[in-house]
């Protein structure tokens, strides 16, 4: 009976403390971001909600009528550098927009600020669009953004875009997954976290005669991954794209081979942002009609 007791006690002792702990954690996290006046618990709190919304690789008409209908409706909208004039001049007029940057690099305003900016104004009440190149869910660090606001309790919902590798596939006729050359597409960034757990070279460079590779933030780094993959045995002629500001009026696609494609890149003043696209599927191109592409001509 003794030791029930005791066991009871002690669950009800565990269970207290992690209620205490709960509340000292959101005490903690709302005493950085809150205004005074809304410090003494989330009750006084006027209800904000966020949506990370895809913004598509430029072409303000890839928007979903979602992200457009969010654009429209916002207090605010918190953009990033990737997102095109196009789509920002979608947005109107009276719709307060602030940029937080983010260039590989060039960091305006470091991802823990975004977060802390993004909670305060959940917290304010606002209806935020935190807007996005391409599709949130597509090397976009969403996760910290949404564990944040999960954190602070408050409404949250993501809205996807197109990544730019489908709409650059789209905007040049590279077909990512072509039967006869491809059966599996793999995106991947040459932008590692930490540079000693980089990407298996070696895998890439023995599936790229059937799988596609498309490189996201390779730019920079494309003289040394063409070296790695020549070094793990890819094929020299291995066809590459590099595709410039796809779906954008500014789209410049250079082609080349893996040996080639840093040189003509460097000829071709490609400043970015850029895709690097691997595989055999590049000498399947299709020449897609520009004047079909809306406003967003195609060089
Ligand atoms: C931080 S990642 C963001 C990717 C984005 N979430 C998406 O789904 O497209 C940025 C990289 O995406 C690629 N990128 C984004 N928009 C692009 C565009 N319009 N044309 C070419 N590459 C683009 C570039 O490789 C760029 O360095």
């Amino acid at each position: 009976m003794n030791a029930r007791l005791h066991a009871f006690s002690g669950a009800l002792h565990s269970a207290l403390f992690r209620i205490q702990s709960a509340f000292v954690n959101r005490d903690t996290r709302i005493d950085s971001t809150t205004p005074p006046s809304t410090r003494n618990g989330r009750k006084n709190m006027a209800e904000g909600e966020v949506f990370i919304v895809g913004a598509g690789p430029g072409d303000a008409e890839l928007l979903t009528l979602k992200a457009h209908r969010l654009l429209q409706t916002a207090d605010v909208v918190l953009f990033d550098w990737l997102v095109s004039q196009s789509v920002l001049d979608s947005i109107p007029r009276h719709i307060s927009k602030e940029f937080v940057g983010k260039r590989c690099g060039k960091h305006s305003m470091p991802q823990a600020m975004i977060c802390q900016r993004l909670v305060e104004l959940g917290l304010e009440g606002k209806r935020v669009v935190r807007l996005k190149g391409g599709d949130p869910a597509i090397f976009a660090r969403t996760s910290e953004e949404t564990t944040a606001l999960h954190n602070a309790g408050i409404k949250f919902a993501i809205v996807p875009g197109i990544t730019a590798a489908s709409g650059a596939s789209a905007y040049t006729g590279i077909p990512l997954t072509d039967r006869r050359f491809a059966q599996s597409v793999k995106f991947m960034t040459a932008q590692f976290q930490n540079p000693e757990k980089q990407a298996d070279w070696a895998a890439i460079a023995s599936s790229a005669k059937h799988e596609t590779t498309v490189i996201y933030m390779g730019l920079k780094r494309l003289q040394q991954l063409s070296e790695k993959l020549i070094n793990e045995g890819i094929d020299s002629a291995m066809p590459v794209a590099v595709i410039e500001n796809a779906c954008c009026p500014e789209q410049q696609v250079v082609t080349g081979t893996i040996a080639t494609i840093y040189q003509r890149v460097l000829d071709a003043v490609v400043a970015g942002p850029a895709l690097v696209i691997i595989g055999e599927v590049v000498t399947a191109r299709q020449y897609v009609s520009a004047e079909l592409m809306n406003e967003s001509a195609v060089k």
